[in-house]
């Protein structure tokens, strides 16, 4: 193992903590379930658990949490026409708060038309371009980022799951779970190397979790910014020293895949608040 992963001591003290989530004292969200057939590790954890106390107590309270504002903003976008056709997503939708109940704890998912998976922020560009004639958004708009998350908060708690039968999805899968064993970039590390075997670990100043997507988009107290799934993904991959492919390429697709599968039965927190 790389030189720059440590054990965790007593005084860096490792592992998830043993603590419920309860946003606003009302809504209880899975942080821990048992793990997938075929999966790895005997229990999937979110990365809430592996944050400071300071955190946890953020995402906990909805009205400190600084993610909510981009939950108002996606709103907002919701109900705005937009593009040729004169449409909001409200105008075919209607209210987003009931039509997207649910709906985001079950992306990715296949999708017939392009033959692919698609996750949220392809959706909504596919809405956009098909029924409002609207231009899609480029990657990491901040329009794209607040209604994406304006629609993954509308499954705050569900388990999140994912359709393998449907379509290709199965072989994304495979395609996914290659990428996150193969060892890249000059420290020769798989994203496996720093969620799977040293999750619990530290790396430099960061307690490592599993790597879950359960909390996308999440905010980073680091950037003050709410940062997407496939920032998150290039990130990890930079930090390899590895060159990164480009965000909803069929490499980090085929990996948003099988990193949410990963995750089955964790609750949708976003946004989630991480450091
Ligand atoms: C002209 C009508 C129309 C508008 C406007 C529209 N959509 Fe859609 N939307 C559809 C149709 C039809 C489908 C189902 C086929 C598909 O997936 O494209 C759909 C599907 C969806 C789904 C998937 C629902 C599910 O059950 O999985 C989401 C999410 C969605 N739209 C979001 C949006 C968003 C966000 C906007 C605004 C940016 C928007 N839509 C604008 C017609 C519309
Ligand atoms: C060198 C170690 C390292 C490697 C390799 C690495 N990551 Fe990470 N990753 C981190 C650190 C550090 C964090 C922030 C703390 C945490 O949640 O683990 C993080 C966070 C994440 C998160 C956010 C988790 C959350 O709860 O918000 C995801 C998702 C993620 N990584 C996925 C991946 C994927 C997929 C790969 C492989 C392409 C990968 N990582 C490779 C170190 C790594």
């Amino acid at each position: 193992m790389s030189a720059i992963i440590v054990a965790a001591t007593p005084a860096l003290s490792g592992g998830p903590v043993d603590e419920q989530l309860i946003i606003d004292g009302e809504t209880e969200i899975i942080t821990r379930a048992p793990a997938p057939e075929g999966h790895p590790l005997d229990e999937v954890t979110s990365g809430w658990l592996y944050r400071t106390d300071e955190t946890r107590a953020l995402e906990a309270d909805s009205f400190q949490n600084p993610g909510m504002l981009y939950v108002e903003q996606g709103e907002t976008i919701w109900n705005t026409v937009d593009g040729a056709a004169g449409k909001s997503c409200a105008s075919c939708h209607g209210d987003g708060k009931e039509f997207l109940k649910g709906i985001g704890a079950h992306y990715p998912k296949w999708d017939a038309d392009a033959k692919r998976p698609i996750n949220v922020e392809l959706q909504i560009n596919k809405c956009r371009e098909a029924n409002m004639q609207a231009e899609p958004y480029k990657f990491d708009a901040p329009d794209q980022r607040a209604l994406t998350t304006f629609i993954r908060h509308q499954s705050l708690g569900e388990p999140v799951s994912i359709d393998l039968t449907s379509g290709d999805m199965q072989s994304w899968w495979e395609k996914g779970k290659e990428t996150y064993y193969t060892r890249m970039g000059q420290l020769n590390l798989s994203c496996a190397s720093c969620h799977e075997d040293n999750n619990g670990n530290y790396i430099r100043a960061d307690h490592l979790s599993q790597g879950n997507v359960n909390g996308f988009p999440t905010y980073r107290l680091k950037q003050s910014e709410m940062v997407s799934l496939h920032n998150r993904f290039r990130g990890c991959i930079r930090d390899t020293r590895a060159a990164f492919p480009a965000a909803f390429s069929d490499e980090l697709m085929a990996l948003e895949v099988y990193v949410t599968w990963r995750g089955t039965g964790l609750g949708v927190e976003t946004p989630s608040v991480r450091q």
